[in-house]
């Protein structure tokens, strides 16, 4: 990856302000340690240089410094250069001991090389204090802490310099890969955006966050596509639909144009063609109606409303319908108390009244049509019945869509939208309709849910 696009992405900074914040906490508890160590470093010098102050200072007996001369003397030879010993008598001599310490406080100070005439750069850590008139001093080289000090400093240099390492290595890796997935993203949207409407974001099956944010995108994308495509389809099934009542609008209007310049009558041809524009017209209301329901505006509108009335209205004026056409049409209702959904009342009465219509006009003479309703806790399910010729089972999906007609059905009245009205309103009231063979005809349910259990 670019290197300026790196530092702009945001997995990487925050990979790298975690670094940078992991590096300053790693900082400053090791400086707190570093301070401990020392603290302790010096309290255990003082109390060793306190130790070796009493014992030096326990072999002095009364009126006899002999001993605590020899002592020092002693101590001083075996341990030049770490440790420092000196005893001063009250005229201000150095009666023992390896260096000159003159003129000290009592108590413990921390004193330099050159003050007490050693050489080296350590300081000494020293104790004084009198015995019996006598100046003792006995002091120890800061060496050891220093050297101690050294090594902690060093191992915790090397620490942070392995850590700020590690943390912009691993916040660089794990910063790149998040950012290769979320150019995987753009790629995708970039090609959906130019037209490739079958682009998906390839998952990794981690159901980590990225990879449910993609699959809802991929699931948004389908939709997208499904929905775009159905648009294409629908455009040009309006186009070709309309080109042959047009043609036939057409030829009846020079039809009557001929026929008026022979000066002979164009009654017909007129009442023709305003049949035909009307026609047209109805198709054209009937695909907007069915594109406002689908857009879910009516939902507003919604109340309860109680199915078996709808139907008992649709039943009576329908039987009288049906026997003008030579069928009989039977309400058989399974529940006589009421079965309420939530819904649009014209529409619903519209979707049941276009199912009707269908098994009137797509059945022969001596057809029985039946209607029926079903209710439970969960919701109504309402059947529309018939003994005709039925659809076949593989084109049960495709009447649902706009303009579709059986071939066999292509010379009735009627233009292919009944049924695409019926999806759509069904669809609105979160319906479910099954199209089965009646053995033989058609057999249409649709079930919708129960007014409570309704969820939006
Ligand atoms: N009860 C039925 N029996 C047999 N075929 C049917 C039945 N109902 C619908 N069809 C078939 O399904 C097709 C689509 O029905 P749809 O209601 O969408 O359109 P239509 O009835 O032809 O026209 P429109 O309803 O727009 O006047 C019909 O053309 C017909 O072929
Ligand atoms: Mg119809």
């Amino acid at each position: 990856m670019h290197r300026a696009r790196l530092y702009r992405s945001t997995p990487f900074r925050l990979a790298l302000t975690f670094a940078v914040l992991f590096v300053a906490a790693f900082a400053v508890s090791g400086l707190i340690t570093y301070q401990l160590l020392k603290r302790d470093l010096l309290s255990a010098l003082d109390r060793a240089v306190d130790d070796a102050y009493a014992v030096t200072a326990s072999t002095y007996a009364k009126d006899d410094v002999e001993d605590l001369i020899a002592t020092v003397e002693a101590y001083s030879k075996l341990r030049s250069g770490s440790r420092v010993f000196s005893l001063v008598d009250q005229a201000g001599r150095r009666i023992a001991g390896n260096v000159d310490a003159v003129g000290l406080a009592p108590g413990l100070s921390t004193l330099k090389a050159a003050d007490i005439g050693v050489e080296g750069a350590a300081d000494f850590r020293v104790r004084a204090g009198t015995v019996d008139g006598y100046m003792l001093v006995v002091g120890q080289s800061f060496e050891e802490t220093d050297k101690l000090e050294d090594i902690a400093l060093i191992s915790f240099g090397w620490a942070l310099v392995i850590t700020v390492f590690i943390a912009i290595a691993g916040g660089t890796f794990l910063g790149s890969r998040a950012q290769a997935r979320l150019d995987g993203i753009v790629r995708t949207m970039v090609d959906v955006s130019n037209g490739r409407m079958r682009a998906r974001i390839p998952l990794r099956g981690s159901r980590d966050d990225i990879d449910a944010v993609s699959g809802q995108i991929n699931h948004a994308l389908e939709r997208l596509a499904n929905l775009v495509e159905s648009m294409r389809q629908v455009s040009a099934d309006i186009a070709h639909e309309l080109k042959t009542p047009l043609n036939r609008l057409t030829l009846t209007i020079n039809d009557a144009l001929a026929r008026n310049a022979e000066g002979l009558s164009v009654d017909k041809q007129l009442v023709d063609a305003l049949a035909e524009s009307e026609q047209i017209n109805a198709t054209f209301e009937a695909l907007l109606r069915i594109s406002q329901i689908e857009a879910g505006g009516r939902k507003a509108r919604f109340s309860e409303i109680d199915l078996l009335g709808i139907l008992t209205t649709v039943a009576e004026i329908y039987i009288d319908v049906a026997e003008d056409h030579g069928q009989r049409l039977h309400f058989v209702p399974e529940i006589t108390q009421s079965c309420v959904v939530q819904g649009d009342r014209e529409l619903l009465t519209q979707l049941f009244v276009n199912l009707v219509e269908n098994a009137i006009n797509h059945c022969p003479k001596g057809t029985d049509i039946v209607i029926g309703i079903t209710g439970s806790r969960h919701g109504c399910t309402t059947t529309i019945s018939d003994n005709g010729p039925g659809i076949p089972a593989a084109e049960r999906d495709k009447v649902f869509r706009r303009l579709y007609r059986l071939d066999k059905s292509r010379t009735t009245h009627g233009s292919g939208l009944g049924l695409s009205l019926v999806r759509a309103v069904s669809d609105l009231h979160h319906g479910v309709i099954r199209l089965a063979d009646n053995g033989p005809g058609l057999r249409i349910s649709l079930t919708l849910p129960a007014a409570a259990a309704e969820q939006n």
